[in-house]
């Protein structure tokens, strides 16, 4: 197939352009230069509708992760205008130009956990797709604005549009690997997070497990997650410790079990994680 990655010169894109370039043509789509030349590498802002209209045709499927990961260092309107305006002017070029799959790469942040100002709480454990959205930040708010597009544009057209929602993503690298061991000695501060991740070779899986299933439907969206949160406390202590409003618990939950359950990705396209985070950690 003929895929298009945009952001994949970024932390995650590079790991998801390796995955696909295995088995696949890809092309990378960013305003920053890419980790290797030998693949086509269109350098555009997707900010610029005109060019994104122009250059973004004859894919089998377009995967999107350019955009702005977080709220933390950017002005809230520059998260949000960028990541909601670049989704739209791109799901407009991919509906124009005829294109059929485009898989979107969201967060588990439109649960509104990761950056809320206001505290909340999980309605009940393990979180799955049908657990309440609500976002409170610019980051979290504009993933849900481009799910939301995702829909809208499926109804219009009928082009299959597919969410995926990855908690934090941790990738092997040195400076990262750093501050992982650091958080894990200060898993306290980290309740927001739900202690949750998943391993970048994980979500690249994914990403080709969406690109090759035949049996998705038109819509939806996924929580893609490691089976285990990153602490070694047992994941009921955290709960009664950090969460004590959260009384519905499913029995058969015991151990370090993520507070996300990945089910439904799996009943979907055959997700499980391979990876944990102590295969980051080894040397
Ligand atoms: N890193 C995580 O833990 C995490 C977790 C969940 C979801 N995500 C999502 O995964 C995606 C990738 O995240 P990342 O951590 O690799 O971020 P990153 O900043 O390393 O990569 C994002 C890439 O998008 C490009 N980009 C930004 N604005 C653009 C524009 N207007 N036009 C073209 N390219 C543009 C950047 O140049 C960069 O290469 C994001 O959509 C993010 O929201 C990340």
């Amino acid at each position: 197939m003929r895929i298009l990655v945009t952001g994949g010169s970024g932390m995650v894109g590079r790991y998801v352009v390796d995955e696909l370039a295995l088995s696949h043509q890809v092309e990378n789509l960013d305003v920053k230069k890419p980790h290797r030349t030998d693949l086509p590498f269109l350098e555009i802002d997707l900010l610029n509708e005109p060019m994104v209209r122009k250059q973004v045709r004859g894919f089998d499927v377009v995967v999107h992760l350019a955009g702005i990961p977080h709220p933390l260092n950017d002005p809230p309107e520059k998260v949000f205008r960028t990541n909601a305006l670049a989704t739209f002017n791109l799901l407009e070029a991919c509906a124009a130009n005829g294109i059929r799959r485009f898989i979107f790469i969201s967060s588990e942040s439109v649960l509104g956990f990761a950056f809320y100002t206001a505290r909340m709480w999980p309605g009940y454990l393990q979180i799955d797709e049908h657990h309440p959205l609500r976002p409170q930040d610019p980051y979290g708010l504009s993933k849900l604005a481009c799910e939301q597009l995702c829909n809208g544009f499926s109804g219009r057209t009928g082009m299959q549009t597919i969410c995926l929602r990855p908690p934090w993503i941790w990738v092997p690298e040195p400076n990262e690997i750093k501050m992982y061991k650091q958080l894990r000695s200060e898993y306290q501060k980290w309740s927001k997070n739900l202690w949750a991740y998943i391993h970048v070779y994980d979500v690249a899986k994914a990403v080709r497990q969406c690109v090759e299933s035949p049996g998705l439907p038109v819509h939806d969206a996924f929580f893609v997650c490691a089976p285990d949160t990153w602490t070694e406390v047992e994941s009921r202590s955290l709960a009664a410790e950090y969460f004590p409003e959260t009384k519905t618990i499913s029995p058969s939950l015991s151990g370090n079990f993520s507070f996300i359950s990945t089910e439904k990705a799996r009943k979907s396209f055959g997700f499980s994680a391979t990876y944990s985070w102590r295969d980051i950690m080894r040397p």
